[in-house]
């Protein structure tokens, strides 16, 4: 990332670079020029750093441990490109929806392929899955199973399951992303007997296969001990269920949360660094226990798109309150990236007409939206913002734009992918006639 601080150079997708004149460039693409071309808030995505970032996981882990495969979360963002990229670089995909389903059918995503997860997960999202012959699904509860075993007898299928067990282990994240302690709506709890008699029920149910047991601790994840007591905690309680139920542990997950780098000061584990742990003490674990290898999925969402995405957003307005703070407002903010307001997430931030400047003083970026709490970034050092520069925040491409919404009436952004100097454009911005397509009012 010539010309740009080192520091940011994580942060940014790998083909980061800084022009003779002072602009930010993402995959051979002018970043000033992007967002006059196709306006902002404009998020980029960068195809060389995102199919980088899905073989660097998948051979940590295949490298160490033959008999695993990645799965991207999908919940992270999917559009029909994306799907189709990641069905390209050989991963598996996790979904939770009906429409991340139907995204993933639509782009050609192949259906054993695909793992779908959930807590509440509608009859008809269980009857679309089942029909399209998806790879498995993740029982989350003992409603789930009965119906799930109904749906596919009547739909003729022996359907291949996991069940969703929480091992009580504390990822220290936010409170909002914490999943795998006793005090969760996800999963069922180990200590409390629920995943004992939840398998029992299973292994019993006509029409499902119980071929292992899955996790999720939480995420962002920026340790990897969680994940190594997590593996024993579900590793015993596999030894327990064969001694008592016959039970054999086919497959095992202990799902995603791998941590992305958002900022400077903070940078997460290497994908080798979780494979390591994850794999050693999965060993351990089995081998302490008696038990055969099963097979491994890892569920990576973030980690394998966050660094890819820059979302771009113009400076407008300018409010100084002297001796107290100094905010700088952009044209999107809560709307396209709720994550700062719901999870207090920081980010960093470079001014992409201004790339190689040092900061000059300490603002605020306030987004547009009619919320006090509409903050972007609180407290960072910038070089003096004018309005009309443009404002490239990093690490952008997760958890951003499947939470955007149309608040205060907004259209949400645009989306291209960049690569070798092609910008393409694979989501338009919403006009406010999409805003309007919907509402019946005066349709007689
Ligand atoms: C079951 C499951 N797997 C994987 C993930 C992905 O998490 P992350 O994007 O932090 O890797 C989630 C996130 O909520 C999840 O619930």
């Amino acid at each position: 990332m010539p010309n740009l601080d080192p520091a940011l150079a994580p942060i940014f997708p790998r083909t980061a670079e800084a022009t003779p004149g002072g602009h930010l460039t993402l995959g051979g693409c002018d970043a000033v020029e992007l967002a006059r071309e196709f306006g902002t808030p404009l998020y980029v995505f960068d195809e060389e750093e995102l199919r980088a970032t899905c073989r660097t996981y998948v051979e940590a882990f295949t490298s160490r441990y033959e008999r695993s495969a990645v799965a991207y979360a999908a919940k992270a963002y999917l559009g029909r490109w994306l799907a189709a990229l990641v069905a390209e670089e050989g991963l598996a995909l996790d979904v939770v929806s009906g429409g991340e389903l139907a995204v993933a059918r639509s782009a050609g995503f192949p259906m054993d392929r695909v793992h779908f997860h959930g807590n509440n997960k509608s009859a008809g999202e269980l009857r679309e899955a089942v029909a399209a012959g998806v790879g498995r699904i993740a029982i989350d509860n003992f409603h789930e199973l009965a119906l799930l075993d109904d749906i596919a007898g009547a739909l003729g299928r022996r359907q291949l399951v996991l069940l969703r067990v929480s091992p009580n282990v504390d990822a220290h994240t936010h409170a909002k992303t914490t999943t795998g302690i006793l005090d969760t709506k996800f999963g069922l709890s180990i200590e409390g007997g629920q995943a004992e008699e939840a398998l029992v029920q299973a292994l019993a149910r006509a029409n499902l296969e119980v071929l292992g047991l899955h996790c999720h601790l939480g995420s962002p994840i920026f340790g990897t001990e969680p994940f190594q007591q997590a593996n024993e905690v579900v590793v015993a309680f596999a030894h327990r269920m064969r001694d008592r139920h016959r039970f054999e542990l086919r497959e095992y997950s202990p799902g995603g949360g791998f941590a992305a780098h958002y900022l400077r000061e903070q940078p997460p584990p290497s994908p080798d660094d979780y494979a390591a742990a994850i794999v050693d003490s999965l060993r351990a674990a089995l081998q302490r226990e008696g038990l055969d290898e099963p097979s491994l999925t890892v569920e990576p969402g973030r980690a394998l798109v966050a660094r890819a995405g820059v979302a771009l957003y113009t400076v407008g307005a300018r409010k100084e309150i002297p001796g107290v703070r100094t905010y700088v407002s952009v044209d999107g903010g809560m709307a396209d990236n709720i994550r700062p307001a719901m999870y207090d997430s920081r980010y960093e931030a470079l001014v992409a007409n201004r790339a190689a400047e040092r900061p000059a003083e300490r603002v605020t970026i306030a987004g547009r939206y009619c919320e006090s709490g509409d903050v972007l970034i609180r407290d960072i050092e910038l070089p003096k913002l004018w309005s009309g520069d443009v404002l490239a925040v990093p690490a952008s491409g997760a958890y951003s734009l499947p939470m955007a919404s149309n608040y205060n009436l907004t259209p949400r952004p645009a989306i291209v992918l960049v690569r070798e100097g092609q910008a393409r454009l694979v989501r338009r911005r919403e006009t406010y006639d999409d805003l309007m397509r919907q509402d019946g009012w005066g349709e007689g």
